[in-house]
């Protein structure tokens, strides 16, 4: 029927109504991002009145303690003051930053050049495009439980299966590897792992690698080895990457400046192909390709990476790491002294994992239940297990100041006491 202004255009209501989104948005779903903007009671104010105390995200900079070395911002502003890095960079990352990624990470027994390092936007855009172009729909993957959930929202929003193998927590949270095995099968697209690990502040030996490479080996499936908490370990621990390991199972390492240099809001990261067996040539052509999307991360941020690589003195990371171990154990302690709770002690990274024994609190009835109740009548924020696929937990960020640590771990104290059966 014609229009009323003449045309054959066909007439639209005359109000916009409502626009459908994608099936992909439909199905991107961030349970971290999720729990931290519920409401902690619908249209109220949280019942206590005491300062809000997060030890939630896993972001060193919230409360000023841990910063980043000053050779890091100097590294952006020469760049900035150069006028070099204004244009676009090429889509998978600038050649000089890329032969810096390459000498720093190459290993006599997993050699890499410039051509096997791919710049992404942060270490999830490293997580995104690992995935996406190992899996589609149809496919499936390997993912640890617990584990980090970014890995389940982006299979979930490319419509890949996630099968989650299980790790052990009396075993310093090795993976199952019989369970793992168990949930192969021809559509399997990849293995994830992550060492260290968030959320357990795990770091796996030399023998549990290789155990995890057999599994690889024996059914021809890639790993994706997500190791943004690289060379993050406490006393006693070595960090091993994975691909130092093996010389046939093809491997992405995934990296990135967030945390080991401090600027998590710099969103930088990057893929090391691992390629000893010719497996991936597709796979660099589908890199590239995917990394043409969004044309690379920031050319300024990249750009500094090599003096960022040259000139923080050797001295920063073990200084780094022995803060994160102080700050840790004294969460440990705090926590361990509370009845009903239990510290899975970590190794490397910026996590703990405590296991909370829910019998013997009164009306909590989940773990989520536990950090929902917490945070309104104590405004200490953490988060529950079920963000980690891993209900009967809850996870706490280990970064704060040691003031902070100890004043949240006795507002935990007290509410526990207030809760206990
Ligand atoms: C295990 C793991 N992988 C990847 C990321 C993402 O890192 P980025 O902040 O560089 O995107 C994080 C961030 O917390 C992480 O914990």
């Amino acid at each position: 029927m014609p229009s009323t202004n003449g045309t054959n255009a066909v007439q639209k209501s005359s109000s916009w109504g409502a626009i459908p989104t994608s099936d992909m948005a439909r199905r991107t779903f961030n349970p971290i991002r999720d729990i931290l903007t519920r409401p902690v009671r619908p249209l109220a104010s949280p019942k206590s009145s005491k300062d809000l105390l997060s030890l939630s995200i896993g972001d060193p900079t919230v409360f000023g303690n841990f910063k980043a070395h000053p050779v890091v911002a100097e590294a952006v502003e020469e760049a900035a003051a150069s006028y070099r890095f204004n244009g676009y960079p090429p889509s998978v990352g600038l050649a000089h930053v890329r032969e810096a990624i390459a000498n720093k990470y190459t290993h006599p027994d997993a050699p890499l050049t410039a051509n096997d390092v791919v710049m992404t936007s942060g270490c999830s855009g490293a997580v995104e495009m690992a995935i996406s172009v190992l899996c589609g729909a149809g496919k499936n993957i390997l993912l640890p439980r617990p584990g980090f959930c970014l890995y389940n929202t982006i299979a979930g929003s490319h419509n890949v299966e996630a099968r989650l193998y299980n790790l052990v927590a009396e075993k310093n949270w090795e993976a199952d590897i019989e369970h793992m095995e168990s949930l192969i099968d021809e559509n399997t697209g990849a293995i994830l792992i992550n060492n260290p690990s968030n959320p357990c502040g795990s770091n796996y030996t030399k023998a549990h690698l290789r155990a995890i490479l057999a599994v690889c080996e024996r059914h021809r499936v890639p790993l994706i080895s997500d190791e943004i908490y690289a060379d993050m370990v406490f006393s006693g621990q070595t960090f091993t990457s994975t691909a130092w390991l093996t010389a046939t199972v093809p491997i992405l390492t995934l990296g990135g400046l967030a945390k080991q240099w401090l600027v998590p809001g710099w969103r930088i990261g990057w893929i090391l192909i691992h390629d000893r067996a010719n497996a991936f040539e597709h796979v660099r052509q589908g890199l590239v390709a995917l990394s043409t999307i969004i044309n690379g991360p920031c050319a300024l941020v990249q750009a500094a990476i090599p003096k960022i690589f040259a000139k923080v003195p050797d001295t920063y990371l073990p200084e780094l790491n022995r803060q994160l171990e102080s700050n840790a154990r004294i969460l440990e302690t705090e926590i361990n002294n509370i009845p009903g709770l239990n510290v899975i002690t970590p190794q490397g990274a910026m996590y703990v994992m405590v296991k909370i024994d829910l019998a013997a609190f009164a009306g909590i009835t989940s773990d989520a239940d536990f950090c929902h109740k917490l945070k309104w009548e104590e405004s200490v924020e953490i988060l529950p297990g079920e963000c980690f696929s891993y209900p009967g937990t809850v996870r706490l960020v280990i970064t704060p100041p040691h003031d902070i640590l100890r004043a949240a771990s006795a507002r935990i104290s007290a509410f526990c006491q207030r809760h206990r059966k």
